[in-house]
């Protein structure tokens, strides 16, 4: 199972559409997906249609409590393959209980590991912080997805997510792959997001993924109707672009270009692009 965090302390970049549009491409593409939910502001849970606070179990009684196994709070989806843990507002609560157990940063790891052979793919939903759930996922992930919003101030926002997410590889995770980066909300007439666009291209080169998930409203509209873009619209320009994003992810390359190198199972590495003084420049 490859386990997918997406994650970047900025808020409102796109994680949750992301991840709930990717996991629903991904699992239309028949792979076994499942979301988890790491986000008390259960955005993800929503996005799929269920009412959190109507919920018995979530993915707090799964961290707080190792007698209750995952697959205990684990749901199916509308979609075919696609199943969520989903999350609340008690998820809140977790961060304190967390703090105060040993091995508090593997708890999710530990959890996943009893799903492993149920599923192929995992994403992990994750909070605009830098917090313990935060640190779970990055630590239990073997990949790790930071949209970015492709404006100036979010290149700040991920200089610092990339430093974090070394920290974070060299204690608990040294197995992670090197970052990938999503460019999203991208507008195509926009002269500053083809300029961003490019400078991330030139330092970022192949951990920049060559799918670009562009503006669009159907995109936005899609949760209130607690759907995937996949179901809501299947023909608007979003799902084509995360059914592109899945394909370039399982296949290492994008479906209208050459084959290229970056895929998550050859990436490229991120991190001899993030010297500071090229970063300082951009
Ligand atoms: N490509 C897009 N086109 C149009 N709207 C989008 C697109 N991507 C995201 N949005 C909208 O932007 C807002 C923020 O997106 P989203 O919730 O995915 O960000 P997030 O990073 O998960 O936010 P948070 O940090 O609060 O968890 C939402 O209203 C979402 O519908
Ligand atoms: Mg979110």
């Amino acid at each position: 199972m490859r386990i997918i965090a997406i994650t970047n302390q900025k808020g409102g970049c796109g994680k949750t559409t992301t991840a709930v549009n990717l996991a629903a491409a991904l699992a239309m593409q028949g792979c076994r997906t499942l979301l988890v939910d790491l986000d008390p502001q259960a955005h993800a849970t929503l996005g799929l249609g269920l009412a959190p606070e109507r919920l018995q179990k979530t993915i707090y009684d799964a961290l707080i409590n190792p007698y209750i196994p995952l697959r205990d709070i684990v749901l199916p989806t509308m979609i075919p393959h696609l199943s969520l843990a989903p999350s609340n507002v008690l998820l809140c609560g977790a961060e304190s209980q967390l703090s105060q157990m040993t091995h508090r940063e593997f708890v999710l790891k530990q959890q996943l590991s009893s799903v492993q052979d149920a599923f192929d793919w995992c994403l992990l939903d994750c909070s605009p912080s830098l917090s313990v759930l935060t640190l779970n996922a990055v630590a239990a992930a073997t990949d790790i997805l930071i949209p970015v919003q492709t404006h100036y101030y979010a290149i700040e926002g991920l200089r610092q997510m990339l430093e974090t997410v070394d920290i974070v590889r060299d204690r608990f995770n040294p197995q992670l792959h090197p970052a990938r980066i999503l460019l999203t909300m991208s507008e195509k007439r926009t002269l500053l997001c083809r300029d961003v666009q490019q400078q991330l291209r030139e330092y970022f080169r192949d951990a920049v993924f060559r799918t670009v998930i562009h503006r669009n409203i159907r995109l936005a509209e899609a949760p209130s109707a607690g759907q995937s873009i996949l179901t809501y619209d299947r023909h608007s320009t979003g799902a084509a672009e995360y059914i592109a994003l899945a394909s370039e992810i399982r296949t290492g390359h994008d479906v209208e270009q050459e084959p290229s190198q970056a895929s998550f199972t050859e990436p490229a590495s991120v991190e001899s692009q993030t010297d500071l003084a090229l970063m300082n420049r951009v």
